[in-house]
């Protein structure tokens, strides 16, 4: 039994990364998502000082991403650190920023992908495509896809099957929504029931067609993280036989700067759904348990929290809706292979 036996909500990052400093050392890691008082900073902060070779930040703030590296510095000075600037709501950027990444790394051991946004109000990505699904999964995709040959390099070097990883930061809000393949962008378009909000949801936290109100911010966030653990799937039924494992978590409740393209209803309703409050430490534990843990090395499942695999809801598991969703997004993101 290893170290994850004895885990709770109440874990640290820092813990996480201790039990596993072997398997972070040497190795090269890329978190997409690094700001400040984020989850990808402490994330990078837990892995940094476990002297890893490289590690490659990826998020849309220069300013903000050369904050973190100076923390980085000052923990652990032999860590290479390279910052990438990439839009994830532009596929022209994120073509770019893999561009580079290859002229950064020959192989890549872990990727994180975490960045995200939730807001309220709807808009769209560059290519049209609503923002959150756009940015949060799609945008994510393309990054993996564009990355995936560094993985499997990082694969065949590591020689341990499921040491190479890649983890989607998902979230509990998963519950909201499935995925509406009928109407993905919400543009008002009739669903079957299926791809309803689950029962239970209240009305008012739903989008209402009849009533004018074709999206629901908290509805489309729903959707882009069930799409985060969906993908997981996929990436393990294509990749796994190759070496590589790949992972959905759920970090916890944790106060960041998520919030801040919320409505004041919309931060209220984010107060009441925890009853436990993780610190930023606490934060990234699940995300590092799912990275680094070699009992996970062989898991057929594909959903962490706290630290622990744990069930999800059928339409987040769903092999055959896994693959509907990879095709969907290789529809939305025609070309990807053209570096
Ligand atoms: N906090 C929670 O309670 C909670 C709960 C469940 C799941 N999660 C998940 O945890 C992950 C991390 O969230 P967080 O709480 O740390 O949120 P956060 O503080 O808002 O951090 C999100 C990060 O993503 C970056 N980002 C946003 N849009 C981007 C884009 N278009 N292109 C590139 N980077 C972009 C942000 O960069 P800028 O700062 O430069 O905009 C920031 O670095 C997310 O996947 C979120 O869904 C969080």
């Amino acid at each position: 039994m290893g170290p994850a036996a004895g885990w709770t909500q109440e874990t640290t990052g820092t813990e996480v990364a201790e039990a596993f400093k072997s398997n972070i050392k040497g190795k090269t890691i890329l978190i997409t998502g690094v700001s400040p008082i984020s989850l990808g900073e402490s994330t990078a902060l837990a892995i940094a000082r476990h002297g890893p070779t490289k590690l490659l930040l990826a998020s849309r703030t220069e300013l903000k991403m050369a904050e973190v590296a100076d923390k980085i510095a000052k923990i652990n000075p032999n860590v290479k650190v390279e910052l990438i600037v990439v839009d994830l709501s532009s596929q022209t950027d994120i073509r770019t920023a893999a561009r580079k990444v290859f002229h950064l790394t020959d192989r890549l051991d872990v990727l994180i992908n975490n960045a995200a946004v939730v807001t309220s109000a709807r808009s769209e990505t560059l290519e049209g495509i609503e923002l959150q699904f756009g940015t949060n999964h799609i945008g994510h995709h393309l990054l993996t896809s564009l990355l995936t040959p560094l993985l499997l390099a990082g694969a065949e070097a590591s020689g341990t099957r499921g040491t190479t990883r890649i983890v989607n930061v998902s979230s509990m809000g998963y519950r909201l929504s499935p995925i509406r393949f009928h109407d993905y962008n919400f543009e008002g378009k009739p669903i079957p029931p299926e791809e309803e909000p689950p029962k239970g949801i209240p009305a008012h936290m739903k989008p209402d067609v009849a009533a004018g109100r074709p999206y629901y911010g908290f509805t489309a966030y729903g959707q882009s993280k069930t799409a985060n653990i969906l993908h997981a799937v996929a990436l393990k039924e294509r990749l796994s036989s190759k070496g590589v494992q790949a992972f959905a978590v759920h970090p916890g409740s944790i106060w960041t700067d998520l919030s801040r393209n919320l409505s004041d209803d919309d931060r209220k309703i984010i107060e009441g759904t925890s009853t436990f409050w993780k610190n930023q430490d606490q934060g990234c534990a699940t995300t590092l348990a799912a990275a680094f843990d070699p009992d996970l090395c062989d898991a057929k499942e594909a959903y962490l929290s706290d630290c622990h695999l744990v069930d999800v809801a059928g339409y987040a598991k769903d092999q055959a809706i896994a693959e509907r969703l990879w095709q969907l997004s290789e529809k939305l993101t025609e070309g990807k292979a053209n570096l």
